[in-house]
């Protein structure tokens, strides 16, 4: 039984690959156990050329991916990718330096309906722990930070249903209320995840020693964006709360780019709920209708748990604003922006954006009203 089992009880993990966690992790397509056991010492010499026959190495023939079960064509992703991040830090284009894998990422992302590249998901919960575990630097730091986002997937993955649920229902229903307090114990794990990061990693080490591995590199003529935690889902929580009726160019850009790097069932959720009505545009539109001095219960209970969980949001937010800004500091970034391509100003946006809904809500039930004439 994984973690998954245990936080999403009764999803279909049969009918889902990508949630086979751990038969992802134990999978080993390309015989890259004892090859990728050597890669932190490669790294830590720069290796170039060690870099470059090893990827030529992994290389499977284009026959035998295209036969690979999506479980191992996740697998076989996962460990090309180490390279391909590794030989982008030392400066060199992977695919231009083995133009042999082309034909495998385009194969592999094909039999995946994924980005011909890595994602945060095969970095991270889709890589093995313990002696198999697959790093760039074997530094400690770097597995805590691999924790830190292995341990929102299965939240984030059962408040995508929570969240459905919830598209489905009006404030007036008290179903509207359990589905959001279900959602808030989720993104819960959110906050758990970076008050994990700030004690265990440092801002300097991910400034100046792991922020380089996650490069964007250059897939047949395209930028694809390394592994960035900023790829996980949370952005399909912030859709159906209050995103999608309330459009910002630079969140809708980011949301944009980051929908693309996500599983094929998140892009249909987002496809599927774009454009439709977020639970603070109903509960808003709810409590207009409103005139009497006393609200209906049910509607109070929605807007209070509305309330909660867009205050769990916006404290992930604040505390993990704090790190990305240490992290980006004029006298340790080496970059203008973060791995998911955006850079610290749109972080402050969302914070804002996020702490507006929650006080927009609040603020409505706590409002005296005026008895109707
Ligand atoms: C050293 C640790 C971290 C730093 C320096 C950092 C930095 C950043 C930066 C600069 C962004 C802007 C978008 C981009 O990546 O281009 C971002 C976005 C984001 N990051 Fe992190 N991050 C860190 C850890 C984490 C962790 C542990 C999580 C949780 C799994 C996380 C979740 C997110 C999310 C969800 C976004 C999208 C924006 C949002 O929803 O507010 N980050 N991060």
């Amino acid at each position: 039984m994984t973690l998954y089992d245990l936080v999403a009880p009764g999803l279909d993990t049969v009918a889902e690959p990508r949630y086979r966690i751990a038969e992802i992790r134990a999978a080993d397509p390309l015989g890259a156990d004892a090859l990728l056991a050597a890669l932190p010492a490669m790294n830590r010499d720069a290796d170039v050329a060690a870099l470059t026959v090893a990827l030529r190495a992994l290389v499977p023939d284009l026959d035998r991916a295209a036969e690979w079960s999506v479980v191992e064509a996740l697998a076989a992703m996962r460990d090309l990718g180490m390279l391909l991040g590794s030989l982008k830090r030392h400066g060199t284009e992977p695919v231009a330096a083995v133009p042999e894998v082309l034909p495998v990422l385009e194969e592999l992302a094909r039999r995946t309906d994924m980005v011909p590249r890595d994602t945060v998901h095969h970095y991270t919960t889709w890589n093995p722990i313990g002696p198999r575990q697959r790093m760039f630097t074997g530094h400690r730091m770097e597995a805590h930070l691999q924790e830190a986002v292995r341990m929102v997937f299965p939240s984030l993955v059962a408040a995508l249903d929570t969240c459905t649920v919830l598209a489905r229902l009006e404030p007036y229903d008290p179903g509207f209320a359990l589905a959001l307090d279900r959602t808030a114990q989720h993104v819960q794990a959110m906050v758990d995840s970076i008050d994990f990061t700030v004690t265990n990693v440092t801002p300097v080490f991910f400034a100046r020693t792991l922020r380089s591995y996650f490069e964007e590199i250059d897939v047949a003529g395209r930028d694809y964006l390394g592994p960035a935690a900023a790829q996980v889902p949370l952005w399909l929580v912030d859709l159906t709360l209050w995103q999608c009726d309330r459009s910002n160019p630079a969140y809708d850009a980011f949301l944009e780019e980051s929908v693309e790097y996500s599983l094929p069932s998140w892009r249909a959720f987002h496809a599927a709920h774009k454009g439709g009505i977020s639970a603070v545009g109903k509960l808003s539109a709810a409590l207009s209708w409103e005139t009497v001095h006393r609200l209906p219960a049910p509607l109070i209970a929605s807007a209070r748990s509305l309330a909660r969980v867009l205050r769990i949001l916006k404290t992930f937010r604040a505390r993990h604003i704090g790190i990305a800004r240490k992290a980006y500091s004029d006298d340790l970034k080496l970059y203008e922006a973060g791995s998911g391509g955006a850079p610290i100003a749109l972080l402050r946006e969302v914070l804002d954006l996020t702490r507006d809904n929650e006080t927009l809500v609040r603020r409505a039930v706590e409002r005296p009203r005026t008895p109707a004439a």
